[in-house]
């Protein structure tokens, strides 16, 4: 079967209540109305709001996600939000080893895998983030780097239910710059090639595109082989954008 095309939406650390279930309700309104639709959408609110959004939109096709999770399940780790919390909040989602989480806080594959692992324990579909940085694409590094994090990210277990890759080179992270249509090919088609052997199914796994996704190039972005979907950053937080990058489907 064809795979059906992802649009994601992570809020990273933005929104407040009222702002945060104005957006969700408009989007869950939107895919109401339009019936049948080309596309699955997910949004991922910061953790404050997972659980109201979650209620909010209960009902209606748009999934809600957190942004990371823990590798345990409860314990001593002050500011920490387990896999379970997520799912118990109504969550069907979580992205991992987001580039900003990589560089901010010191997460390697090792962590990350065990982050998606965590995941799957808890029923979540895990979305594992994969990238090069600028200077790893200028030296020609970036399929090796791509393949090394894909090799160690994915757990055991993985499947093309739980399991979703995203693609960020993070120089077009928020930057306005995107690769070219064939640069972004070639990295799919080096991550479905590095999935075989590690995510069951892999023919079947979504595959999604992000970094700098508007409206204005998303008709192209998700027009490229390999290209299953988008995790869209800035432009998530406006409906009629990221309305607009799930309507180029
Ligand atoms: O997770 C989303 C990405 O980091 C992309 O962010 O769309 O603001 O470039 P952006």
């Amino acid at each position: 079967p064809e795979r059906r095309k992802l649009i994601a939406g992570n809020w990273k650390m933005n929104g407040l209540r009222a702002a945060g279930l104005e957006l969700a309700k408009d989007l869950a309104g939107r895919l109401d109305a339009a019936g049948s639709v080309k596309f699955d959408m997910l949004v991922c609110p910061p953790a404050t709001l997972v659980h109201s959004v979650a209620e909010a939109v209960a009902g209606t096709p748009l999934a809600v996600g957190g942004q990371d999770c823990h590798v345990a399940k409860s314990g001593a780790h002050t500011g920490d939000i387990s896999a379970a919390m997520l799912a118990d909040s109504g969550s069907t989602h979580v992205i991992v080893g987001h580039s900003e989480r990589r560089q901010n806080h010191g997460e390697d594959d090792a962590l990350v895998s065990a982050k998606a692992s965590a995941a799957h324990q808890a029923g979540l579909v895990a979305i594992v983030c994969v990238g090069e940085t600028l200077e790893q694409r200028e030296a020609g590094k970036a399929l090796d780097v791509v393949g090394t994090q894909v090799a160690g990210s994915i757990p055991a277990g993985a499947t093309a239910a739980n399991t979703v890759i995203a693609y960020e080179p993070v120089w077009a992270i928020g930057t306005g710059k995107t690769p070219t249509a064939a640069d972004v090919a070639e990295v799919h088609a080096h991550i479905r090639k590095a999935i075989d052997g590690r995510i069951e199914n892999p023919g079947q796994a979504r595959i999604l595109y992000g970094g700098s996704v508007k409206p204005s190039n998303a008709a192209e972005l998700l027009s490229v082989d390999n290209v299953d979907g988008a995790l869209v950053g800035g432009a998530s937080l406006a409906a009629d954008d990221f309305w607009g990058i799930a309507e180029t489907c």
